[in-house]
């Protein structure tokens, strides 16, 4: 797993006239990845800061708010529904460092727009909504690009402040909302109120110590991934931040194309994959996401914590489940780690006896571990995530990770191999 370096000068040759300085590199490709330098067009006003909130769409939100808050440590922070005056969906607000997820569901019988989309696509994430600044220009610049307006910006206002929003059509069903908040000291947004109840059983829990959104992941159909690509690059400026090589990231049975996207500051960071040809459908080559999914979508949520293995131990305490690699990998990842200039300061054993995955370059590592899916479709799932001096997405974890999820699939029955005319399960 340890890369060495090779720095090229971008997909096309560029001529540089004799005695000029020679371009910048544009990308660096490091084995099986590919890392971006070239930030590409920065917007001349108004910037993407951060992620703001991920909004699930689900059949019973109080329930699944429950459930992140029993789980994953989370704390109900705000709240909207009949009781604040909502009277077609309910919303439930949980937060956890600076990740906030709001669930909601339609109150009544015959809310089209929710009850579809929750036949086609099941529990799921909506919307991802960014905090920006200035809104209306970035909304305007998206639009002279060519980016669908779900809604044009709109200004709500409490007492406690101002926030203006607006929503951006992306990949399947799902939006991004920007959201601008100007000096707003409320609970989250104006018109939320504090939540209803207060579970007495969360404060006799051990912390899940996540800090914040490390990564969204969007997962694609069959050649679906540059289009949508080149949708980040076109309309909100985003860049390539990060790549990887299908040709090197496959088991036999799985493969995956991912180009991570990012904005001018790399606060935001957004893989978006897609399948690439493998013997039999797998959930990590999107494939039996997509299916079960009902098309494109988030796949993954990484939290990023700086404690992982007081996290995992505390979140699997809590009794949440996660993806486990076999003993092997750990065996050869020792061996690896002798041919490495990096120094891992966790105690391996404990990263092996809680299934943390490691991948690292000479100058750095991540930790990481994936949860099994949180709703019965097998569709989103969640990492938790640890960077030292690493800005990786754990291309090294891929096959290991594959496996993993591979025998999860065929328990599933939904491995199968693929053959020109007929698919038969295994
Ligand atoms: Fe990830």
């Amino acid at each position: 797993m340890a890369h060495s370096g090779e720095l090229l000068s971008g997909d096309q040759p560029v001529e540089t006239p004799m005695g000029a300085t020679p371009a910048p590199p544009l990308f660096k490709k490091e084995g099986k990845m590919t890392t971006y330098t070239d930030k590409g067009e920065k917007h001349e006003q108004g910037k993407f800061l951060c992620f703001d909130h991920l909004t699930f769409w689900v059949g019973n939100a109080k329930q699944a708010a429950s459930y992140y808050c029993n789980k994953l440590g989370f704390e109900p922070v705000a709240y909207q529904g009949l009781e604040t005056g909502n009277r077609d969906v309910v919303s439930h607000v949980v937060k956890q460092g600076k990740i906030m997820y709001v669930f909601s569901s339609a109150l009544n019988p015959g809310n089209k727009e929710m009850g579809e989309h929750l036949i086609k696509h099941g529990d799921g994430v909506k919307d991802v909504a960014f905090t920006v600044e200035d809104c209306d220009y970035l909304v305007q610049k998206a639009r002279g690009r060519g980016a669908f307006i779900v809604r044009e910006p709109y200004t709500l206002e409490d007492k406690h402040g101002k926030v203006t929003l607006a929503v951006l059509q992306t990949y399947g069903d799902t939006t991004h909302t920007l959201v601008e908040r100007t000096s707003y000291s409320g609970l989250f947004l104006p018109g939320f109120k504090p939540p209803l109840h207060k579970d007495p059983l969360l404060a006799k829990l051990p912390s899940g110590k996540l800090n914040f959104i490390d990564h969204v992941v969007g997962n694609q159909g069959d050649d679906e991934m540059v289009p949508v690509v080149e949708w980040y690059q076109r309309n909100l400026l985003f860049h390539r931040f990060w790549s990887v090589d299908d040709k090197q990231l496959q088991t036999e049975f799985s493969a995956l194309r991912s180009i991570v996207v990012a904005n001018y500051e790399e606060t935001v960071k957004m893989p978006i994959n897609e399948p690439a040809t493998g013997k039999r459908k797998s959930q990590i080559q999107a494939s039996e996401y997509v299916e079960y999914y009902g098309g494109a979508g988030v796949q993954h949520i990484a939290m990023n914590t700086s404690d992982i293995i007081t996290a995992i131990r505390n979140l699997k305490e809590r009794g949440m489940e996660f993806m486990c690699v076999p003993d092997t990998y750990y065996d050869q990842l020792r061996e690896n780690l002798k041919h490495s200039k990096v120094q891992i300061t966790e105690d391996l054993d404990v990263l092996q006896d809680l299934k943390i995955l490691v991948d690292y370059d000479d100058n750095g590592y991540l930790l990481q571990i994936f949860t099994k899916p949180v709703q019965d479709r097998p569709t989103v799932f969640l990492e938790v995530i640890q960077r030292h001096n690493h800005k990786g997405f754990g291309a090294g974890n891929f096959k290991s990770l594959f496996e993993a999820i591979e025998a999860d699939q065929n328990a599933r029955g939904n491995l199968t191999i693929l053959t020109p005319n007929v698919s038969k399960s295994i």
